[in-house]
C-alpha cells in the first residue's frame, strides 16, 4: 500500500521539478559524468551485466559504489543514492563472490528455505560493496525454452515460482527492510516476459546492431554473426498473445506472492502484450499491479526499455511515465531524459501529481531501506565476501539442484569405482556459472573463484580412481566414464537458439567414451532443457546439472554419493521442438516431478501443476 510518510512528505514538498525528475533517473556507472550526482540529485546509479570495476574485486566494488553514494551527499537536499546491480545468482559481477545456481536449478530443489538462505547471503555479500539494490528475483515462467532467459525461470508451477520467490525477497530482507544489510530486490520482469513468441523478439527491430551500444557490451565480436544466425534475439523481448486468463493465472501469481513477502521493486518488462509494449501499458503496471495488487513501492523500466516504446523519445517518456513508471534505467542518455520528463510536465503531458506519485515512491523505499540515517554499510561485511560458510550453502545448493533422470545402474558408485571424466567442461568454472557471471554474457575457463566438479570429484574420491582426458583421449578402458556437456555462456536473447539439439562436438564426445568405457553417464550444464531424446538410448546414466555455479564440488557431492539426489524437475522437459512452446498437450521426455534418488527410483510428490 502505498504510503503518506511525514519525513517524506516534507521532504518531497522541497523539492524542485528537476530534483525530482533527478530522483527518476538511473544511469549506467560507466556514463555518469564526474559532479552529475550531486548537480542533478540522481536518484539511483547502476551497474549493467559487466559493469565492474577495475580491479573487480569486493573492495574495488565497495570503492567505486561509496564514491557514488558519497557524491549523492553533496547534492542540495543530500537524498541517499539507492545502487543497483544484477545479483541475480550471489552477486555475481565481482569476482571472488559466491555464485549460487541459476534459478532454474533452484527451481528443482523445490526448498524455499534454502532460497531464503541464498537471499540472506546474497544480500550479505551485496551489503559489504554498498550495493542496497538487486535485480533480482526473476518470477519469469518461460513457455519456450528456445527463449535464452529460460534459465532465469525456476519453473512451469506459479506456485512452485511464488514460493521460491518470496522466500528469496525474505532473504533479501533479513530481519527488516531497514536492517543495516537488507538489500531491496526487483520482481521482474513484469509481465509474462516467459510468454513471447518464437520470431516476435527484438530481432525484428534491429536496424544496425553494430551500432547498438547495449549489444556491444556484449563484447561477442564475431561470434555475434553466428549467434544471430543460431537465433539470437528472435523471441527475447517479443510479444506475447496469451489471453488475459491465462496472464492472471500464470504469470500474476508470482507477483502477489513476492509482494505479499514485502517487495518493494518491480522491473518491467521489454516484452509486449497483445502488441503493447509493457513499458507504456497503463492498465497492467498501474491499475493492476498499483491498484488491483495494491503495491506501494516502485516501478523501475528495464534498460533502454522506454526507448522501445516509441521511435520518438518525448512520446517514449511521456507514455512510459503515465503508463506508471517511476524511475527510469536510461544507462546513457540521462541529460536527454531528465530534459525530455521536464519538458512533458511543463507541456502538462504528464500531471505534477504523477511525478510526485513516483518520487514519493522512491523515497519511501529509500525510507523503509533506512538509507537516510545510514547510506552506508559496515566495510567489515567485506570479509564475508566468498566465505567458507557461504561457500558450503552454493555447494549445498549445487547438490540439490541436480536432477538424477536415468540411473541404468550406475549410481551409487561403488567405493572402488575406476572412473574417466572426459569434457572441458568438468573443469571449468564459467560453463558451471552460465551467464550473468563477471561478464554480461558470462565466459569460459577460469573467470572467478570456487571448485570446478573436476576438483571435487578429486577431492572426495575416497579410494576410487578417478581419471581426467577432457577430450576422452587415450585408450585404457574404463569400466565408467563421466561425460559433462556444456552449453556455452549466454544472457538475454543473445541465447535464444532455434535448435536446442546436443552439437556434434558433444556427441563426438559421448562416442569415444562410449567405445572405451563400459558405462557412460552424461553430466549436462544447460540453461535449459536441452532436445537429448535421440541421444539418451545410448546413455547408462543422465544428471541434469543445469548452471551449478562457482561450487562445483556440491555436484560432485551427489555423483559420488555423499548426498542423495534430491533433485527434480521443475519443468516438463521437451521430446522435441515440436513440444515448445509448452501448451496442453505437448509432449514430454520427462514431466514436472521426475528424477531418481541413486539406487531406488522415486519421485517426490509432484507440483501442484500435475
Ligand atoms: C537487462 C535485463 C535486466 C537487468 C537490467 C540491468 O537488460 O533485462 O534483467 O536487470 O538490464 O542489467
Amino acid at each position: 500500500m502505498l504510503q503518506h510518510i511525514p519525513f517524506v512528505e516534507d521532504l518531497l514538498a522541497r523539492m524542485t521539478l528537476d530534483e525530482k525528475i533527478g530522483q527518476m533517473t538511473q544511469p549506467e556507472k560507466n556514463s555518469v559524468k564526474p559532479g552529475d550526482v550531486a548537480r542533478l540529485g540522481l536518484g539511483s546509479v547502476l551497474s549493467g551485466g559487466g559493469g565492474n570495476p577495475d580491479p573487480n574485486s569486493p573492495q574495488g566494488w565497495r570503492d567505486m559504489v561509496t564514491a557514488f553514494i558519497a557524491e549523492a551527499q553533496e547534492s542540495r537536499l543530500k537524498i541517499p543514492l539507492l545502487y543497483g546491480s544484477d545479483a541475480v545468482h550471489g552477486h555475481n559481477n565481482v569476482v571472488g563472490a559466491t555464485i549460487f545456481p541459476h534459478n532454474v536449478g533452484l527451481g528443482a530443489t523445490n526448498d524455499p528455505e534454502l532460497l531464503r538462505r541464498i537471499g540472506r547471503v546474497t544480500a550479505l555479500e551485496a551489503a559489504a560493496t554498498n550495493v542496497r539494490w538487486a535485480f533480482a528475483p526473476a518470477v519469469s515462467i518461460p513457455q519456450d525454452f528456445r527463449w535464452g532467459r529460460s534459465y532465469e525461470g525456476y519453473g512451469q508451477d506459479p506456485a512452485l515460482v511464488g514460493r521460491l520467490a518470496a522466500a528469496l525477497v525474505e532473504g533479501f530482507k533479513g530481519e527488516g527492510w531497514n536492517s543495516p544489510t537488507a538489500v531491496l530486490p526487483s520482481v521482474k520482469h513484469f509481465i509474462a516476459d516467459g510468454a513471447t513468441d518464437w520470431g516476435s523478439g527484438k530481432r525484428a527491430r534491429m536496424t544496425d546492431p553494430d551500432h547498438d551500444r547495449t549489444l556491444a557490451i556484449a563484447q561477442m565480436g564475431e561470434d555475434f554473426v553466428t549467434l544471430l544466425d543460431k537465433g539470437a534475439w528472435q523471441i527475447d523481448q517479443g510479444d506475447s498473445t496469451i489471453d488475459e486468463e491465462t496472464l492472471r493465472t500464470v504469470h500474476l501469481p508470482p507477483y502477489r506472492a513476492a509482494l505479499q513477502a514485502g517487495a518493494l521493486n518491480v522491473m518491467v518488462s521489454y516484452s509486449s502484450w497483445q502488441g503493447l509494449k509493457m513499458h507504456a501499458h497503463r492498465y497492467l503496471v498501474t491499475d493492476v499491479l498499483k491498484g488491483e495488487l495494491d503495491f506501494g513501492g516502485f516501478v523501475v523500466s528495464d534498460w533502454e526499455g522506454v526507448q522501445q516504446v516509441s521511435p520518438d523519445f518525448d512520446t517514449a517518456v511521456r507514455e512510459s511515465i503515465n503508463a506508471g513508471v517511476d524511475m527510469v534505467m536510461v544507462p546513457f542518455d540521462y541529460e536527454s531524459f531528465i530534459a525530455s520528463l521536464r519538458r512533458a510536465v511543463q507541456a502538462g503531458e504528464v500531471s505534477g501529481e504523477r511525478i510526485d506519485d513516483a518520487v514519493r515512491r522512491i523515497l519511501n523505499t529509500k525510507h523503509a531501506l533506512g538509507l537516510f540515517g545510514q547510506p552506508h554499510t559496515d566495510p567489515a561485511l567485506l570479509s564475508e565476501v566468498g566465505s567458507d560458510a557461504h561457500r558450503a550453502l552454493a555447494r549445498e545448493a549445487a547438490a540439490k539442484s541436480a536432477v538424477l533422470l536415468k540411473n541404468g545402474g550406475v549410481f551409487p558408485l561403488p567405493d572402488d569405482a575406476r572412473l574417466l571424466v572426459a569434457g572441458k567442461a568438468a573443469d571449468d568454472l564459467g560453463l558451471q556459472c552460465g551467464g550473468w557471471t563477471i561478464t554480461w554474457m558470462g565466459g569460459e575457463g577460469a573467470t572467478t573463484t570456487g571448485t570446478t566438479l573436476l576438483e571435487g570429484l578429486r577431492a572426495g574420491a575416497g579410494g576410487r580412481r578417478i581419471e581426467y582426458a577432457p577430450a576422452g583421449e587415450g585408450e585404457e578402458r574404463f569400466p565408467l566414464g563421466f561425460v559433462v556437456l556444456a552449453e556455452e555462456p549466454y544472457a538475454e536473447g543473445m541465447g535464444d537458439r532455434s535448435s536446442l539439439a546436443l552439437t556434434g562436438e558433444h556427441r563426438t564426445l559421448v562416442a569415444r567414451m562410449r567405445a572405451r568405457c563400459d558405462q557412460v553417464a552424461v553430466v549436462l550444464y544447460s540453461g535449459r532443457p536441452l532436445i537429448v531424446a535421440p541421444d539418451l538410448e545410448g546413455w547408462d546414466a543422465f544428471v541434469a546439472a543445469w548452471l551449478p555455479g562457482s561450487e562445483g564440488a556440491g555436484l560432485a557431492d551427489v555423483l559420488l554419493g555423499a548426498r542423495p539426489f534430491t533433485g527434480r524437475l521443475s519443468f516438463d522437459w521437451p521430446r522435441t521442438l515440436a513440444d515448445l512452446p509448452r501448451r496442453a498437450g505437448s509432449d514430454a521426455l520427462f514431466r514436472v516431478g521426475a528424477g531418481e534418488t541413486a539406487g531406488e527410483p522415486g519421485r517426490l510428490p509432484v507440483t501442484a501443476a500435475d
